[in-house]
């Protein structure tokens, strides 16, 4: 059964907003453990625009489940993991004016760079995943860098215009979680993911982890944080014999 990492950010977008201390990150954590969350995703961006280094720190306290830190490979952040050791890191690409992470890590093109990170953080007993789009050359380059897990970027999939380009693009990721698992990769998935189009991915051999964000955190201003991971848990390993929810 693929496990869901709830990615917790946009609870601390609506704190900054405000630059107050509500609604804390921290609570959501809990709520979604109770929930059913199997782990708890954040990105601590460069600029701070969400999550804070405070954040960061209480969550490595509190959460009891697998912590799961998306970073870029900026020295000043890979710093700050060696310290906060979360259980894994999944490298990605960022850049200060877009809105959410936009496509994967060029891990081709940043290899070098990436390999060290991989290097450094491995030492120190976190599990490393890169964030990449789904094409072989990214896929064979996280193997060889060391990784032991890729996130799939599901951007294509989840943008996807029409029912001809979802086929193509669940194809794509369907192919691609051959080919990492044929290089003994775990493989992972995420960016997009919703209630409405979680499902068909989740039917997908092989992928291990979903981390999902924005949906959850949308949905949770009317349900409530606790039962929006709770739904969003049925859809992508539903209890035996039941339907899940939509
Ligand atoms: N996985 C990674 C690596 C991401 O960068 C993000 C966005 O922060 C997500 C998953 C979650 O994406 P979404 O908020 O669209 O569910």
């Amino acid at each position: 059964m693929p496990k869901l990492g709830v990615n917790i950010d946009h609870v601390a977008t609506v704190r900054q907003a405000r630059r107050t201390d509500e609604p804390d990150p921290v609570w959501a954590a809990v709520e979604a453990e109770l929930g059913g969350a199997d782990g708890i995703t954040f990105h601590l961006r460069e600029d701070r625009r969400h999550i804070q280094d405070r954040d960061a720190r209480v969550l490595r306290q509190t959460v009891g489940v697998k912590l799961n830190l998306e970073m870029a490979i900026a020295e000043e952040i890979v710093v700050f993991a060696e310290e906060l050791a979360p259980d894994q890191c999944t490298l990605v690409p960022e850049r200060r004016e877009e809105l959410t992470t936009e496509g994967g890590l060029d891990v081709v093109r940043f290899h070098g760079r990436v390999k060290e990170v991989v290097s450094r953080l491995t030492s120190r007993g976190m599990i490393l995943s890169a964030f990449i789009e789904p094409l072989d050359d990214q896929i064979r380059a996280s193997a060889d860098a060391g990784f032991q897990a890729v996130e799939l970027w599901t951007g294509r999939y989840a943008h996807a215009p029409n029912a001809r380009e979802h086929g193509r693009a669940l194809d794509e990721i369907r192919r691609a979680v051959e080919v990492a698992r044929s290089m003994r990769l775990e493989v992972h998935a995420g960016h997009g993911l919703t209630y409405r189009n979680v499902r068909p991915l989740a039917a997908v051999a092989g992928l291990s982890e979903f981390n999902i964000g924005h949906s959850i955190v949308a949905r949770s201003v009317f349900v409530g944080f606790r039962e929006a991971v709770r739904e969003m848990k049925r859809l992508i390993s539903p209890p035996r014999g039941a339907e899940g929810v939509e």
